[in-house]
């Protein structure tokens, strides 16, 4: 069971299938990302520094998505072309929670799992189902390696707000970067044909 309490939110949630990468295929990942113990620990440190700072993350990146038609499509209604307001809601919530658990960098077999869900969320497969909602019913995977980027590029200010040394702001900064790619590329088995992820 997960403690927290957010509509559609399941880190933890037993019922959720595995994954079908092992915690060694997860430790090669890791080592491919050169994503170290340090990296872990610096983002760590970043979950202090934006704990308090997610709904000013959150308005820089849906200030984004917002403004850039062909993501914001996939946010709405393919009948309407309008944008689902509630749907952008539900997702902002999770998406919050999303930050403070990638800091923790916890990542275990329950993460894992939680990972290919959300890689789901994303993919014809299970994209809607969560909020019930008609919008579009596919990211498209290419999509979700660029938008690596922005969700990179966009937290390091985030993370120099609290005075600490250039050279801390930079060690945030680059195990963030590789803990969001880390994510997208998992998030990219649903679009892999069986075997060749
Ligand atoms: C690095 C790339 C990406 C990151 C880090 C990211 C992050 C997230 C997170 C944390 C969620 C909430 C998952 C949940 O708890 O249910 C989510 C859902 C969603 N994201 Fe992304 N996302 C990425 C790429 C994209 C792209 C390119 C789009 C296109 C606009 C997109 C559109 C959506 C949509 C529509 C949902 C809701 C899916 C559903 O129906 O359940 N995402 N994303």
């Amino acid at each position: 069971m997960t403690s927290v309490s957010i509509p559609g939110y399941r880190l933890g949630d037993a019922a959720l299938p595995a994954s079908p990468l092992s915690l060694e295929d997860l430790a090669d990942l890791k080592a491919s990302l050169l994503f170290g113990d340090d990296d872990a620990a610096a983002l760590r440190m970043a979950h202090e520094v934006v704990k308090d700072q997610l709904e000013a993350i959150l308005d820089v990146w849906y200030g984004f998505v917002g403004s850039t038609p062909h993501l914001l499509a996939y946010f709405s209604d393919p009948a309407t072309g309008q944008p689902v307001k509630p749907y952008l809601d539900a997702v902002r919530k999770r998406f919050g929670q999303w930050i403070l658990d990638t800091c923790r960098a916890d990542y275990n077999e329950a993460w894992l799992a939680w990972q290919d869900e959300i890689g789901r969320r994303h993919h014809r497969s299970g994209k809607n189902r969560t909020d019930g909602v008609c919008a579009v019913p596919h990211v498209p995977m290419r999509h979700m390696l660029a938008l690596v980027m922005p969700i990179s590029v966009t937290m390091k200010p985030f993370l120099a707000k609290k005075g600490h040394a250039p050279a801390q702001v930079e060690a945030m900064h680059a195990a963030w970067s590789k803990a969001v790619l880390l994510q997208a590329i998992l998030w990219c088995r649903p679009y892999v044909k069986e075997g060749d992820f």
